[in-house]
């Protein structure tokens, strides 16, 4: 391996090989990965069959490894019985029980570590307090909190006891924790009376109250963490303290065996159409894939300190902070806060004072850090940093760049991870060790992901650079199992396309001539907004849901820092507001959209409109919308418009 980053004349084709350090001291060398790819080439089955027993602690092991039979509902170690929370904590007590499992600073500067034994008493207290309240197998239960060691506690205590937990981001609105709790029909929210952001407090407890006397019925119990300590309604008989529920509880609790495929989580995400999807995921798929992939991917050794900057409320927070890295033994760091608080410092404050080795986050995040200047990363000893990853939308290679010389020092690699809430975790990403990485490349599939990028028909495209459907061929242990209530969506979703022959993902890619792939974007109606999928449909709904509006269309639009944002067209009842006026009921829209979906949601820009161009047929062109509000020269043919005249009005010129 060579020591120095190969760099070709031409920008795109940039490689930058791992250091001979590096790849000498990894988990993966160069060599062990052809070895897998062969073996998972030879035989996939066997080769994750292999795998999940070595990797997971079984109570009662599986002959079964794949069940096809009612495909694309494909079930994994069908008959085995495990428990994940055991997984996590328990088969680390004997070896390292005193070492530190979680680093925790909240937003105005409180420390706390858990080791991995304190961490355990945590969650068993917390456990048997969720079975003195009635919660048992099966029961589905809310997370709304902020980022503190009480949501892994809450989360690691359901699958303790087998409950299946859907966290809900703190950042949605009163709305949209109504619309999941129905949804998933849960008996139990776990809240905190609020959590630290940017200097202010946000309102959890308020915002759960009111999305709990509006039609949630199923909900009996409402536990809820103090963290800010501001005063908060408690409501008699459904509320109870988090402290008062643990209070008494043994620091023991049996972790109860469930079946390979007993649902472990399920956490709605954005589609194009409709409502919020609940991706449902597996107990031993899932953490099969998430403790090997925070291996692999992450290289962790005994003594990293492996910050993924997510919040629990997204599948980051999931696989690579709740389950992966603790399944892994890994110490990991846990940030209440805003990466910008109290300055734009604050993320290299704490991998100078925690000493994080391995750093995971958004590319949104990079180019809002980037963007602040060198001078405050360069303030800072990011020294104990090694490796450095990325997700949740394509790095633009400026970016990446900049994440390599600036944060990196050019001795980091980078790892680019694609993978979605639905495939459970990383699927497209380099290996530290072995991989010459490309800047906005997620270069390969891991070994026993078996990914390909497919045309109209369903056939591989095979010339390079011509883009296609990226699809997943075979099965995989991570993969979602169904849509909660709805399975009629999931084969819709995921698979009809291409008559259920293989998972299609919703994004566009394309593949170099060195095998590697690159995302293109979303082929669906979903606006990735900090990384955040967000449904088009979801925000024109509620957009429509306003007494005044009367249609709506939200396109997405490339923005510096959230990768895209949210821009919408809307027909008002009565005149087309103009002026002062118009500039009030932009802002009044915009608020409206945050208390109905959250402030991610609110669109940064909105033209009001007469009427919205349409087919004969009367479908919305959206695509006309989208090149309106991306500034760019519209080449479609818009004769077959209903209303032509329309364009120019939304172009702003009349
Ligand atoms: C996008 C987040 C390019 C993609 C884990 C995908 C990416 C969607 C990458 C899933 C990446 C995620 N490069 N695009 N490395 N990672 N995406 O469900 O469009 O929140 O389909 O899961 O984010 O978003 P989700």
């Amino acid at each position: 391996m060579n020591e120095k980053n190969i760099e070709s004349i031409l920008k795109e084709q940039r490689s930058f090989l791992p250091a001979a350090s590096f790849t000498k001291a990894a988990r993966i060398k160069p060599d062990d990965l052809e070895t897998l790819y062969k073996e998972a080439e030879a035989d996939h089955k066997g080769f994750w069959a292999e795998r999940a027993r070595r990797g997971i602690q079984w109570d009662k092991p599986f002959s079964t490894v794949l069940d096809d039979s009612n495909a694309p509902n494909y079930a994994w170690f069908t008959d085995g019985e495990l428990n994940v929370s055991k997984n996590c904590l328990d088969v680390h007590l004997d070896a390292r029980g005193d070492k530190t499992a979680i680093i925790f600073e909240g937003e105005p500067g409180d420390r706390r570590t858990l080791s991995y034994a304190e961490l355990t008493a945590e969650v068993c207290k917390f456990a048997n307090a969720l079975t003195a309240q009635g919660i048992t197998a099966g029961d589905r239960v809310i997370i709304y909190m902020p980022m503190v060691p009480e949501a892994v506690i809450a989360m690691q205590a359901c699958a303790r006891i087998g409950a299946v937990h859907s966290v809900v981001f703190g950042g949605f609105s009163a709305n949209a924790l109504r619309d999941r709790i129905v949804d998933a029909g849960a008996k139990m929210l776990i809240t905190a009376d609020g959590g630290n952001r940017g200097g202010q407090i946000v309102e959890l407890k308020q915002a759960a109250d009111t999305a709990l006397t509006n039609g949630c019925d199923t909900i009996e119990t409402v536990i809820v963490l103090r963290r800010t300590a501001q005063d908060v309604a408690m409501h008699e008989g459904r509320d109870i303290w988090w402290h008062d529920a643990v209070d008494g509880q043994p620091d023991t609790c049996e972790p109860v065996p469930v079946n390979a495929e007993h649902p472990l989580f399920l956490l709605y995400t954005s589609g194009s159409t409709g409502k919020p999807k609940g991706v449902q995921h597996s107990s031993a798929g899932y953490l099969l894939h998430a403790r090997l992939t925070s291996k692999w991917v992450f290289d962790l050794q005994d003594d990293d300190i492996f910050w993924c900057t997510a919040d629990v409320g997204w599948v980051t927070g999931h696989t690579y902070v709740a389950y992966g890295p603790l399944a892994a033994g890994a110490t990991i760091v846990m940030y209440e806060g805003a990466p910008v608080f109290p300055d734009g410092g604050r993320f290299w404050k704490i991998c100078q004072e925690l000493k994080v080795t391995v750093f995971y986050t958004a590319p949104t995040a990079i180019r809002a850090l980037m963007k602040l200047g060198d001078e405050l990363p360069l303030s800072y000893d990011l020294s104990s940093i090694r490796l450095l990853g990325s997700v949740g939308e394509p790095i633009n290679p400026e970016a990446w760049i900049w994440y390599h010389e600036v944060i990196g020092k050019e001795r980091c690699p980078i790892v680019d991870t694609w993978w979605q809430t639905e495939t459970g975790g990383i699927m497209l990403t380099p290996l530290p060790g072995v991989t010459a990485t490309k800047p906005g490349s997620c270069t390969r599939p891991l070994p026993g992901i078996v990914a390909d990028i497919v045309d109209e028909e369903g056939n591989t495209v095979d010339s390079p650079d011509a883009g296609g459907y990226l699809v997943i061929r075979k099965p995989w242990p991570a993969m979602l199992r169904t849509i909660w209530g709805d399975n009629d969506r999931y084969i819709e979703t995921y698979w009809e396309k291409f008559q259920n022959r293989f998972y299609v993902a919703g994004d566009s890619a394309h593949c170099d001539a060195d095998g590697f792939f690159w995302i293109m974007g979303r082929i669906d109606d979903v606006v990735n907004v900090s990384g955040h999928r967000l449904g088009t449909m979801e925000v024109e709904s509620a957009l429509v849901a306003h007494k005044r509006v009367v249609e709506a269309a939200v396109v997405s639009r490339p923005h510096e820092i959230k990768g895209e944002s949210i821009f919408a067209y809307v027909v008002f009842r009565g005149d087309r507001p103009v002026g002062d006026d118009e500039e009030a009921l932009e802002k009044e829209l915009r608020d409206w959209v945050g208390e109905q979906l959250g402030a991610i949601a609110k669109p940064d820009g909105i033209r009001f409109a007469d009427n919205l161009p349409k087919t004969r047929s009367g479908k919305i062109m959206r695509r006309l919308l989208r090149a309106i509000a991306r500034g760019e020269e519209i080449t479609q043919d818009t004769s077959t418009l209903e209303n032509e005249a329309i364009l120019d009005q939304l172009r702003g010129k009349s």
